[in-house]
């Protein structure tokens, strides 16, 4: 057997990129390469790229330059660019940085090791087309490696939304389901290596629509419903979502589906109405509000989490002040925020912008409130009772760590748990960002 290749993968971005990578490492894999954890001594990097804001795509250059040296040390080092920044900028990458051997956009992965074959040979390649084969009829799962307890699953691809400030739907495209069936088989194959919980992925994946086998649309209540019948598969998850495709199923299977656990993550980038339209958002917050109190009404003790947008254009202190009190309104446990940034080609970047330091102001005291609530949410757990599934040993010897229904990491002292074991845990303190507890005993 030839020595295999390594391959280094470096990750940026959103867990459909986690995902990703782990499809990449798979279909490398069949072209000899193990992967490693450090790019000294690969024979191939990728770095699969984020997109979403300025700052995620130029990590990316000051990155690449970084290689120089691992390329003067060694000429057959390969470096190829993935993901999101790849597929919105490919050619102007190649041009930018020469080092560059390989553009890979996130439809072309099935075709890396076609691609590693040709880059090997001294071409350049770049691809990023969109085809109609669907890439995950192709990126099938080498045989049965062992896996932690948690896993992703990526069921549906792109957006149609077009929110003004956001560049999914161009380097995603549009919405695309996974079939039913796929799904089922991949979550039990991944059952079948050690995974406990299954988190699925979609830009927007709660605009799921997958053919099922009985060549109808399914919805993904209907999806999760058909997980929630493989035997050892014990939480379901699900994340990204958009506000106007909580479907009625949906919300009713929070309800019902003891394998759907209590957490959500809806976003929602902000609390004015004015700045929701002119975000192309077609919601206003008053839905919203609605659509919490309708979730909440099924499953009373959800955990919700959401992104906010700060320094959206136009957006005044009036608008801004909206948000805060929807956040007020809401109680979040957690939530992402970012201060807004300007992605060339969407509606948004033509439009008067918000002042820097207006922006880094109001971001504080967004992240101030939700710190607030985070903390409050952590510390209504202590003296509650939580499962906990497992997933890794903690800093200190004797110590477990894992995660609760509600998403939360939780440590346990003088553990006999295993990893992958669910546990009735009692909370006895909340530390900065994780809770502590001990096991119960029945
Ligand atoms: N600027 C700032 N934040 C953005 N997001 C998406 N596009 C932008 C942008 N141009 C945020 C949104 C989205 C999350 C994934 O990233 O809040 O929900
Ligand atoms: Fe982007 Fe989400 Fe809006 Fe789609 S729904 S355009 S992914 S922010």
């Amino acid at each position: 057997m030839p020595k295999p290749k390594k391959l280094y993968i470096k990750t940026y971005g959103c867990q459909m990129n986690v995902y990703d990578s782990e499809r990449m490492a798979e279909a490398m894999g069949g072209a000899g390469y193990e992967q490693t954890d450090t790019p000294d001594d690969a024979d191939m990097i990728l770095l699969n790229t984020c997109h979403i804001r300025e700052k995620a795509a130029e990590k990316i250059y000051s990155e690449l330059g970084r290689f120089q040296g691992l390329k003067l040390e060694n000429p057959d080092l390969k470096i190829g660019v993935a993901g999101c920044v790849a597929q919105a900028e490919g050619p102007e990458i190649m041009r930018r940085q020469p080092l560059v051997d390989l553009v890979v956009g996130p439809q072309s992965y099935h075709r890396l090791p076609q691609m590693e074959a040709r880059v090997r040979e001294g071409e350049k390649v770049l691809d990023t087309d969109f085809p109609i084969e669907n890439k995950f009829d192709t990126l099938r799962h080498r045989p049965k490696a062992k896996r932690g307890p948690t896993a992703f699953l990526t069921v549906q691809e792109g957006c149609d939304k077009f929110c003004a400030f956001c560049v999914v739907p161009y380097t995603r495209g549009g919405e695309a389901s996974r079939p039913v069936t796929r799904i089922v088989e991949e979550a039990r194959d991944l059952v079948e290596r050690g995974v406990r919980e299954i988190t699925l992925l979609g830009q927007n994946v709660n605009a799921y629509h997958g053919t099922g086998p009985d060549g109808a649309d399914w919805s993904l209540a209907r999806l999760i419903r058909a997980l929630d019948a493989i035997d050892g598969l014990k939480r379901i998850r699900f994340t990204t979502s958009h506000p106007n495709d909580m479907s009625e199923d949906l919300i009713e299977a929070h309800g019902s589906c003891t394998k759907l656990m209590p957490y959500l993550h809806l976003p929602v980038q902000s609390g004015s109405d004015h700045i929701l339209k002119r975000m192309n958002r077609s919601h206003t917050a008053e839905s919203y509000l609605r659509l919490i109190g309708r979730i909440r009404a099924v499953r009373p003790d959800i955990l919700l989490s959401g992104d906010f947008i700060v320094g959206f254009p136009e957006e005044s202190d009036a608008d801004f002040e909206a948000t805060l009190d929807l956040i007020r309104e809401v109680n979040y446990g957690t939530a992402y925020s970012f201060k807004y940034s300007t992605r060339p080609g969407t509606p948004a970047a033509e439009r008067p912008q918000v002042d820097e330091a207006v922006k880094t102001e109001r971001l504080h005291r967004l992240q101030a409130l939700i710190t607030t609530q985070q903390r409050a949410a952590q510390e209504a757990m202590v003296g509650r009772n939580v499962n906990v599934l497992f997933e890794k040993p903690g800093r200190l010897p004797g110590q477990m760590v894992g995660k609760s229904e509600y998403l939360h990491a939780v440590h346990v002292a003088d553990c006999d748990a295993a990893i992958g074991d669910i546990a009735q845990v009692e909370i006895l303190r909340s530390d900065t960002n994780s809770l502590a507890g001990r096991i119960v005993r029945g």
